[in-house]
């Protein structure tokens, strides 16, 4: 082969894999958008459904006996969510209250750390989510991240001495005795929703 051809050949190789490879990036790219599109919904559906179902449960049964029913209701929610969408959905926290459900594995823990570092730099925790495409050893996975953050109701079970109140202390140390998720003030970053969703690049047009 001479020196033009080969040439030639290594440009249509060059190109031939540029094309191949671009068309399912861009693919990936719009499913991500979508992926995002679909967990900023579930997310926002979610928190305000689980929140309301706390609040309903401390002026129902009172603070004792709701944090008690968490231990039951959130892991129901989580589940619920996830299987009704086809995802995996839980609430994790870089210092977990549930040490099953809560524990934020090395992805999370990362996310949390970052968006840590943006909510010091002045972003708005409303702004921040984080949405990436992410390989595992068996699966690749899209994944969602999006910051809780404390208000006065979250402190009456997870705020400092000042503002927790008393029965929720006690029912913590009963049914949370690893408990780490206490101490927190107003503004606070405490956890985030996280969603996992398998990425399957046959089903991905
Ligand atoms: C009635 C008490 C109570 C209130 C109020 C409350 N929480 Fe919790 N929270 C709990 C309990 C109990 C758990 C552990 C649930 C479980 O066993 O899965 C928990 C778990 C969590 C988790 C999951 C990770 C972990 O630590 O296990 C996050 C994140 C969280 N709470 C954030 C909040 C935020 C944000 C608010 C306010 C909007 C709030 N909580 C209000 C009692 C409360």
């Amino acid at each position: 082969m001479n020196h033009a051809k080969r040439k030639n050949l290594m440009t249509s190789l060059s190109l031939l894999l540029l094309f191949s490879g671009s068309i399912p990036l861009q693919a990936q790219e719009l499913k991500l958008d979508e992926f995002a599109r679909q967990s900023r919904r579930i997310t926002a559906n979610f928190t305000a459904i689980i929140i309301r179902r706390c609040e309903l449960e401390v002026e129902s049964i009172g603070l004792f006996a709701a944090t008690e029913v968490c231990k039951i209701t959130a892991p129901q929610a989580y589940y619920e969510y996830s299987i009704k969408n086809n995802i995996i959905l839980k609430l994790v926290s870089l210092n977990p209250r549930n040490v099953v459900t809560g524990h934020a594995d090395a992805w999370e823990q990362a996310g949390l750390q970052k968006i840590q570092k943006m909510l010091k730099n002045g972003r708005q925790a409303k702004e921040i989510e984080i949405v990436e495409l992410v390989p595992e050893p068996a699966e690749t996975y899209y994944r969602y991240m999006s910051p809780m953050i404390a208000t006065p109701f979250c402190l009456k079970c997870h705020g400092t001495e000042k503002d927790i109140s008393q029965e929720a202390v006690s029912s913590i140390k009963l049914f949370y005795p690893n408990d780490k998720s206490i101490g927190y003030h107003l503004g606070d970053l405490m956890g985030a929703v996280s969603i996992k969703k398998v990425y399957n690049p046959l089903n991905e047009k």
